[in-house]
């Protein structure tokens, strides 16, 4: 079990590229995170020296740790967030892990009598396509959802954009920008009350930061 203390900030922190540039702005803000933790293969890191411990989570569950409280705060895309809906408090635009929502689709792209929709966000592309007025079948995929408008499993898909390189290689042209995407600061809303103190000048430091970086 990890966290007996209930004095440490416990951060749930995606693994993958969201860690990479959430550790680099941790560190310009002035929290000592050992460069020999963004290889590591641990779980937990604990970082007594500044009252935190980090739970190393798959970006999709970052919410859910947090709404359950065994997190206190989370660093979360907000296309995670539209996707999973969770009873979080959401503090602060990190402004790092630019990219955006996005339908895409094969260039000679026409529409279709029963039009179908692969995706990860299942619940982002059924919003929008209501919203749109448009009947579509979402089929969810779990990743290379490229694949499925090249090989007739869908016509259209939803995904992220980030460079387009994945789309540029994969001969995919981007139909339509749904919303941006950057990460987010998330609290569990009884850490939020509970913890207040360090809560808070976490997120000073952090703005503080990110004001210096423009
Ligand atoms: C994401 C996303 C796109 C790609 C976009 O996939 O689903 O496929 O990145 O990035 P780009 O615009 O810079 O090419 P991810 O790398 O997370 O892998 P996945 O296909 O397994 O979901």
């Amino acid at each position: 079990m990890s966290g007996a203390n209930k004095d440490i900030l416990k951060v749930a922190m995606p693994k993958g590229r969201i860690y990479k540039q959430a550790s680099k702005l941790f560190r310009e803000a002035g929290l000592p995170i050992p460069s020999d933790f963004d290889d590591t293969r641990k779980l937990i890191i604990e970082l007594p020296e500044v009252g935190m411990e980090f739970i190393m989570a798959k970006p999709v569950d970052v919410p859910t740790y947090v709404e359950y409280g065994v997190a206190d705060i989370g660093i979360v895309g907000k296309d995670v967030l539209m996707e999973e809906n969770k009873d979080v408090y959401e503090l602060l635009d990190l402004g790092i892990a630019k990219c955006r929502m996005s339908v895409i689709g094969m260039p000679d792209w026409k529409p279709a009598i029963n039009p179908r929709v692969a995706t990860k966000y299942p619940n982002v592309a059924s919003a929008y396509f209501r919203e749109q007025g448009q009947q579509v079948e979402v089929i969810k995929l779990n990743g290379s959802i490229e694949l499925a408008p090249m090989i007739g499993l869908a016509d259209r898909i939803v995904d992220m954009v980030e460079t387009g390189q994945t789309l540029r290689e994969n001969g995919l042209v981007e139909m339509e920008s749904i919303f941006g995407i950057t990460s987010r600061l998330i609290a569990n809303r009884v850490s939020y009350r509970m913890k207040n103190d360090a809560i808070q000048s976490l997120c000073d430091r952090l703005q503080g930061t990110l004001a210096a970086r423009v």
